[in-house]
């Protein structure tokens, strides 16, 4: 066939198909690309999401300590094995205010993206410290050396500060008040009126978990890990969320 004749030239001409495919993938290329300079975000804003709180971001940054991220993603995705097991998908602005993001994509664990208020910091604080104890099959390994490790909040400044410097809209008041916030976070009979007032419901429509979550008087990363898995995925109300595409 004449079409197939004119394409044999292409096929054996290596200079002319490298030209030639170039061509085709920067075409392609250009696509897929220009259009995102001209959109505003690429993220859509959505109700709740907040910043983490100091003591939060302090139990993130223990999360990336010891490599959580190795067995466990945090990222659902729109596919329905999942969504069953694990809840609506995640939206890219669940994660926005995550530096680095810890979509992760190994699933030794299940999937840590919605596991806030799936379970009683009781049952966090047993299973940190033997999973087995909770789920006897378990192959997670023990933690409950976090329940020793005393934090007295020396450098969370600088942790709230370093994460504004990186894009997240913590305030001056914020980072000027992160230490007081991180312990107010953990003393429910104490005075934590400026932590509800900086990152509360009132400010960004999502309650914050204001208590002791390790039952301990003293402030651990126990606690502040604990915190942090229980926010996960709390943020967004999915009763009354509508994508975008669907208003
Ligand atoms: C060696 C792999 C491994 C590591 C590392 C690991 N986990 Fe796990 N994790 C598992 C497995 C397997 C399960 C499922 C069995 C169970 O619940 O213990 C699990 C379950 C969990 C659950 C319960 C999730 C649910 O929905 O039932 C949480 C929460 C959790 N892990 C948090 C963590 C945190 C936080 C860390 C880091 C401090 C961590 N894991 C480190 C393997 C791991």
């Amino acid at each position: 066939m004449a079409f197939l004749d004119k394409h044999k030239v292409i096929e054996t001409n290596a200079t002319l198909l490298m030209i030639l495919s170039l061509l085709v993938v920067t075409i392609g290329g250009i696509v897929q690309i220009v259009p995102l300079f001209y959109l505003e975000n690429t993220i859509e804003k959505v109700e709740g999401v907040r910043p983490y709180t100091p003591l939060e971001l302090a139990g993130r940054s223990i999360y990336v300590r010891e490599g959580c991220y190795g067995c466990h993603s945090q990222m659902i995705r729109p596919m329905r094995d999942e969504v069953e097991r694990y809840g609506h998908y995640s939206l890219a602005a669940e994660s926005m205010y995550d530096r680095p993001f810890q979509w992760g994509s190994k699933r030794t664990g299940p999937d840590l993206a919605r596991v806030g208020g799936r379970y009683s910091d009781e049952w966090h604080q047993d299973h940190f410290t033997n999973a087995k104890s909770v789920v006897p099959e378990s192959v997670m390994p023990p933690y409950g050396f976090l329940a020793n490790n005393e934090i007295d909040g020396r450098y969370i400044q600088d942790v709230v500060a370093t994460n504004r410097m990186a894009g997240v809209p913590y305030t001056d008041e914020m980072v000027e008040n992160a230490l007081a916030d991180f312990k107010a976070q953990v003393d429910p009979l104490g005075d934590y009126e400026g932590l509800e007032a900086r990152y509360g419901e009132a400010v960004f429509g999502t309650p914050i978990n204001v208590r002791n979550f390790d039952g301990n008087p003293e402030l651990t990363e126990m606690d502040a890990l604990i915190a942090y898995m229980q926010v996960l995925g709390t943020m967004v109300d999915f009763s009354t969320f509508t994508p975008v595409a669907n208003r």
